[in-house]
């Protein structure tokens, strides 16, 4: 009577279903404990550029004291002092004004300059932007003075991105970043993307999104299986959206033949093993439990994860910025202690990564 399409009527497959349950769960309650311990094995450096916030400095006791990573404290040195002192926390780090340091930001300027003098950039420009941390903190990762930076805490996603897309830049062989949040409820875990970049992106586009996120997932442990998502099934309806979606699944699937994804695909049907199986039989995920869903566009994928966020009792972690050059994260404004820490795990293991890539 209660049919909502996914009943558990067979007591079976109901049993199925809970041991099933039952082996994601205990995975996905190591993904962030085992990203943590990965960024203890080897701590790096991380520079946030907002240390002048409470927050930031609280996560940053937790880091050095857990020896996740190094922090490097850019702002105001008296008032993060001041700061340090009422929050009664016993945090020594390197402390950085970017106000003070005359000589780096003179040098910096310079860098700068070299890099968008045929972008319309002067050195005096330069001297102005590197007074600005999340410029100053781009520019010390792309020297080498800093392994990952972290910002966003207080300021608008764009704006704070910005300055590491024009310093750091997206990786070789790639066209665009994109973020990726990992949520996680009592149905297993599921990578999402690109939540936080791309307003609206082309095929190229997200087929450049579906190669990220698709290394991503298999960077924190877990078998991609990727769901294009649209408002139609298969070519069911018309629009952009449809059109391409499907095109980008089709271009993913002959570059990378052993990629488990199909689309266009509507969000229930990706997500419901048993209705998609019985549904759309011809589809590569049909017979797979899809943990990886690509939206066709900023709008769709930033909703679906902040609402996820705020009525699926799910626990978020994210934004998980994907090809940059270097390793940058930006959080989520307004984000908490544990977040910020999380993120600063996350930014470790991806420094880790891009070191050895250098080695190679
Ligand atoms: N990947 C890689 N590089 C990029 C990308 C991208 N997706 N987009 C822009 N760039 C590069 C440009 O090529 C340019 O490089 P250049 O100056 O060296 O040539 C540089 O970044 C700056 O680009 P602009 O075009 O000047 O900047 P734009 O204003 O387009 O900024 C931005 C890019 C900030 C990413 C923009 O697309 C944007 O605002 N996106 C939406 C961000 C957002 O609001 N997200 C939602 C909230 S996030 C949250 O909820 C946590």
């Amino acid at each position: 009577a209660m049919d909502s399409g996914v009943a558990k009527t067979n007591i079976d497959d109901w049993e199925e279903y809970k041991i099933e349950l039952e082996e994601r769960v205990g995975a996905e309650k190591r993904i962030i404990s085992r990203i943590i311990s990965a960024a203890k094995k080897n701590p790096k450096r991380i520079v946030f550029a907002e240390a002048d916030e409470e927050k930031i400095l609280k996560a940053a006791q937790l880091i050095a004291d857990e020896k996740v990573g190094i922090p490097i404290l850019l702002g105001n040195e008296k008032k993060i002092k001041r700061l340090i002192g009422e929050l009664n926390l016993d945090l020594d780090c390197t402390i950085i004004d970017p106000f003070y340091q005359e000589e780096k930001v003179g040098a910096f300027a310079k860098i700068y300059f070299e890099k968008r003098k045929r972008k319309g950039a002067t050195v005096q420009e330069g001297r102005h932007q590197m007074l600005d941390r999340n410029y100053y903190g781009a520019m010390m990762v792309e020297t080498g003075e800093a392994d990952a930076l972290i910002s966003g805490l207080n300021s608008d996603y764009p704006n704070t991105i910005r300055p590491a897309l024009q310093i750091i830049g997206v990786e070789e062989g790639l066209t665009r970043v994109a973020g990726m949040y990992i949520i996680r409820n009592k149905k297993g875990t599921f990578f999402l993307a690109d939540t936080t970049v791309n307003v609206n992106p082309d095929v190229e586009g997200l087929v450049n999104i579906i190669e990220l996120t698709h290394r991503a997932v298999k960077f924190f442990g877990f078998e991609p299986k990727m769901a294009m998502l649209s408002y139609s099934n298969f070519g069911s309806a018309k629009g952009d959206v449809p059109t391409k979606t499907a095109k980008a699944v089709q271009i993913a699937k002959e570059k990378w033949p052993e990629m488990i994804i199909d689309g266009d695909i509507q969000a229930n049907l990706a997500m419901n093993k048993k209705m998609l199986e019985k549904t759309y039989p011809f589809s590569d995920l049909a017979g797979h439990q899809v943990n990886t869903l690509i939206f066709p566009n900023l709008s769709s994928g930033n909703i679906a994860y902040k609402l996820l966020m705020e009525i699926g009792a799910s626990e978020a972690i994210g934004p998980i910025l994907m090809g940059m050059q270097k390793p940058v994260h930006v959080l989520q404004a307004g984000s908490s202690v544990r977040e910020i820490y999380n993120m600063a795990a996350i930014a470790v293991v991806d420094a880790q990564a891009t070191a050895n890539k250098k080695n190679k």
